[in-house]
This record gives C-alpha cells, sequence and structure tokens, in this order.
C-alpha cells in the first residue's frame, strides 16, 4: 500500500477552511476541461465495477492483510486497480496516481487521479452488498487538505449505481442531478460513519460513538466510505462523519458530496482529510461538528 503524502501541520497551516462550492477550478492542462474529466472518472470507475461484479468467485479469500489482521486485500482489490492504472496510463499518460494497492505516479501536469478500487473489501470478501470502485481527479497536492478536487466517480458494484460530480458542475446519480437536502435536527437525522482497523483507533470510535448516538435517529455502519459520501448527496443518509479516511476513500464521494451542496468539512476550522470528515447539509450539519469537537473526536485522547 502506499502511504498518503506528509499532512500539514494544522497549528501553522489551518488550510483554506471548509470545502464550498465557491472553489475555482485551477488552470487545467490545454485541451482538459473538468467535464471530460468527471467522464473519463464515470467510465473508469464503471468498467472497473464490471470486473469486480463479474470477477466475483463464489468464495473470496484474502490475498494478504495490510495494516491490521483485519485489514484484508483480495486479488480483486489488485486487478481492479491494474485495470484502472492501465487505462489511464493510456488515456492520461501525463497525471499522477495516487492508488490504495499500488506506488504513486508522480505526474507532469499538475493532476493526480485518486483510486480506491474496491472501497468496501470487507463487505466484498463476505459478499455485503455496500462495495464500490471509487475514481477522482484533483489538482494540487494529493491531500485532502490541500488539493481541488475536479472530478469523481463512484460505481457501486452491486446495483450498478453511478454517483459522479465535477468541480462547478453539480452532482448526479446516473445522469439525474442531486440536492442534499437532510433533516430538520440533529435528533432526527441518520447518521452514517465508520472505523479504522487498529484496535486502539477502534476503541476511540466506540467511545465518540457513545456520545453521538444518544443525540441522532440512528447510526448506519455501511462499509464503504465511498458510498456512505454519495449517499449523503442522495438523501439516503442525513450525516456522515468518520475519523482516518485514506485519500482515496473520499476523494469522489466528497466531490459528490460538496457538489450536491452539502457542507464537507473536518473540525475546528479545518478542511475535511484524513483526521475528520463531516458531512451534511446545513445548518444541522454544525450540530454534529459541534457534538465531535466536544467529544474530541480528532483528538490526541481519541487516538493517533
Ligand atoms: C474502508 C471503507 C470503510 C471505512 C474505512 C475504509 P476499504 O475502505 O471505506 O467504510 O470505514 O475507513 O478504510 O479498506 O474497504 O477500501
Ligand atoms: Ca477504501
Ligand atoms: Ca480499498
Amino acid at each position: 500500500m502506499s502511504s498518503p503524502a506528509p499532512r500539514p501541520n494544522p497549528s501553522t497551516d489551518p488550510g483554506p477552511g471548509p470545502d464550498s462550492l465557491a472553489d475555482a477550478a485551477p488552470p487545467l492542462p490545454a485541451g482538459t476541461t473538468v467535464a471530460g474529466l468527471r467522464d473519463l472518472a464515470v467510465s473508469l470507475a464503471t468498467e472497473a465495477g464490471e470486473l469486480v461484479r463479474t470477477g466475483r468467485p463464489a468464495r473470496v479469500t484474502v490475498a494478504a492483510t495490510k495494516s491490521s489482521d483485519v485489514d484484508p486485500v483480495t486479488a480483486m482489490d489488485r486487478a481492479s486497480e491494474a485495470l484502472l492504472r492501465r487505462r489511464l496510463a493510456e488515456e492520461r499518460p501525463e497525471d499522477g496516481i495516487l492508488g490504495e494497492e499500488g506506488d504513486d505516479v508522480v505526474g507532469t501536469s499538475g493532476l493526480t487521479w485518486v483510486l480506491d478500487p474496491v472501497d468496501g473489501t470487507v463487505n466484498y470478501l463476505y459478499g455485503v452488498a455496500s462495495y464500490a470502485v471509487s475514481v477522482a481527479v484533483v489538482a494540487g497536492p494529493p491531500e485532502p487538505e490541500r488539493w481541488t478536487a475536479l472530478a469523481g466517480a463512484v460505481h457501486s458494484v452491486v446495483d450498478g449505481r453511478t454517483w459522479s460530480a465535477g468541480l462547478g458542475e453539480g452532482a448526479a446519480r446516473d445522469g439525474e442531478p442531486l440536492a442534499a437536502g437532510g433533516a430538520a435536527s440533529l435528533a432526527t437525522s441518520l447518521v452514517g460513519t465508520g472505523f479504522g482497523y487498529a484496535a486502539e483507533r477502534r476503541a476511540a470510535q466506540a467511545r465518540v460513538l457513545a456520545a453521538v448516538l444518544p443525540r441522532v435517529r440512528d447510526i448506519r455502519r455501511l462499509g464503504s466510505a465511498a458510498i456512505d459520501l454519495c449517499l449523503v448527496a442522495d438523501g439516503a443518509l442525513d450525516l456522515y462523519y468518520e475519523r482516518g479516511l485514506n485519500p482515496w476513500d473520499m476523494a469522489a464521494g466528497a466531490l459528490v458530496a460538496a457538489e450536491s451542496g452539502a457542507v464537507v468539512t473536518g473540525l475546528r476550522g479545518r478542511r475535511a482529510g484524513t483526521a475528520m470528515t463531516v458531512v451534511g447539509a446545513a445548518p444541522v450539519v454544525h450540530d454534529l461538528v459541534a457534538l465531535l469537537e466536544e467529544a474530541d473526536a480528532d483528538g490526541a485522547a481519541e487516538g493517533a
């Protein structure tokens, strides 16, 4: 697994603040448009999704484990990423690649494709329906708190739904425009979240969950962060939060959520990133941010 680049120090570099639709697209390479990048993201995610769907054996086995014994990689994670890398080498040879299962490719165009070849690998392993291929392209450093996400697509493998977004161009599910709504209050919000693979992190996440659960309608842990983010855009979740996301978990889904009108943010004025990602429609999302800040959900006490 490739490691994300070092993150900025929030005490010295607070970043440009929560994502908003006011983000402007930076200058793009000649002949490149956001719409063209979005189309390519959709076709790559769909093509890899077809491989994941048709190539799933009756009994999936674990090829290796990564960050812990419960963090699996399967042959399909690798095959899907290989397909995506092969197609990008053909279509966008000057762009960089940050993919979960391979080495970083440094490009010359200023754009980087951020790939999660199977998001929801534990679901894929067990045959639980929520897993996806996530493909995004970003400008600038390939770090969530510093990049400008330009386009992305999340293809849900089992049911074939594809969410996509382009910066300044809105979000859609299978061509249907999306506008995030959300519940009237935190107390009536259905909240998605997820957990990391390290025991210490999970213990910390459980403590935060104990503070959140009594304050909301209910919690869903569906098992694919990329899909969870799109479900906020789609109205199937009101809110979502998770600590410890990797760039590839969130690159496409966070853009889909932001372009649907949802707020995508971190805590204490930081942008969304590994430390914390909170998503949902204003104003209720700010109540969740306040609750998570109070619970110190991104703090040292809650696990590194
Ligand atoms: C995981 C899923 C899960 C989230 C974890 C991710 P993976 O990705 O998105 O929902 O809670 O934080 O690591 O390992 O299945 O690609
Ligand atoms: Ca993932
Ligand atoms: Ca993955």
